[in-house]
């Protein structure tokens, strides 16, 4: 059964870990990441933006094909089905959808009108028994149409969004979805660190993690991250495992051309990923 992330986030600050959010696409996707969750008796966290939400045919199917693989599969650890980046009207659809997760991206909003979306979310979702992310500055780069210019975060408004009862709050800090540039200038601790001294217990929420150095992903942890994102590292796995199959000619021998079999080194490698992220945020074992 799919949970809230409250919980499990709530465990991974306290015990200075963080949970991993990987963003789903298709069937394959979610049975990788499902499939080594459980092996890594790791709590984990189903992402879809809502453009794989729309890929996927919508939310219901979403909801359905994650719902069926956890019982078919016997998952038997913590997962959470959340809406990345979610629009006002998006968030509302995946609650209506049976998500047990939201995000709101009421970031390029002037914060008068996101702390009034938030205020009226938070009550929809945790109507529900629902979580609720918010998110205060913004990440770079661009995630499925959702393009944000990279600002740092107001501590005071991360305060005031925090105040409104959000379950986890992605604070921008420098941070940038998809890869890293060259003369990328790195992470701001010290607006992490500001924002923690004023949200206390919430969660934080490290969005873009893939190419962040591992060192940084462990002091963003000693500042109170609890979540981190990934999505394009997944996707750059799955592409490289799958060129090389196909650039070995393994697809022209025998039935090679079977989508189970031309799919299968993707699938792996997405699971050896994943499994790579569980291990480097201390969340493998936590499940129990
Ligand atoms: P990356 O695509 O950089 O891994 O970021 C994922 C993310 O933050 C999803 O919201």
């Amino acid at each position: 059964m799919l949970v809230s992330a409250t919980d499990m986030l709530k465990k991974a600050k306290a015990g200075h870990y963080a949970v991993g959010q990987f963003n789903i696409n298709n069937l394959e996707w979610t049975k990788s990441i499902l499939l080594t969750a459980k092996e890594c008796r790791s709590p984990v966290i189903l992402g879809v933006s809502e453009g794989a939400g729309k890929y996927m045919g919508g939310y219901h199917a979403v909801v359905g094909m994650v719902n069926g693989l956890l019982k078919d599969l016997d998952i038997d650890v913590p997962v959470a089905l959340h809406l990345d980046h979610g629009s006002f009207e998006g968030c509302y659809k995946c609650i209506e959808a049976g998500f047990s997760s939201i995000m709101f991206d009421g970031s390029h909003y002037p914060i008068d009108e996101n702390v009034a979306k938030t205020t009226e979310l938070v009550k929809a979702a945790h109507g529900k028994g629902m979580s609720i992310e918010a998110e205060v500055g913004s990440i770079g780069g661009e995630e499925d149409g959702v393009v944000g210019m990279g600002e740092c975060a107001d501590p005071k408004e991360c305060k005031a969004i925090a105040d409104l009862g959000v379950d986890f709050l992605a604070a921008g800090i420098g941070n940038i979805h998809g890869k890293y540039p060259a003369n990328w200038k790195g992470l701001s601790f010290e607006t992490l660190d500001a924002v923690q001294q004023l949200t206390g217990e919430l969660p934080l929420v490290l969005h873009g993690g893939t190419g962040i150095p591992a060192d940084m992903i462990q002091k963003a942890i000693n500042l109170g991250v609890a979540k981190i994102n990934v999505n394009t590292e997944c996707q750059l796995s799955f592409a490289d495992a799958t060129r090389k199959y196909i650039e070995a000619g393994k697809d022209l021998e025998g039935k090679g051309f079977d989508p189970r079999k031309l799919l299968a080194p993707g699938a792996e490698a997405i699971k050896a990923t994943v499994k790579e992220k569980m291990e480097l945020f201390g969340s493998v074992g936590k499940a129990d």
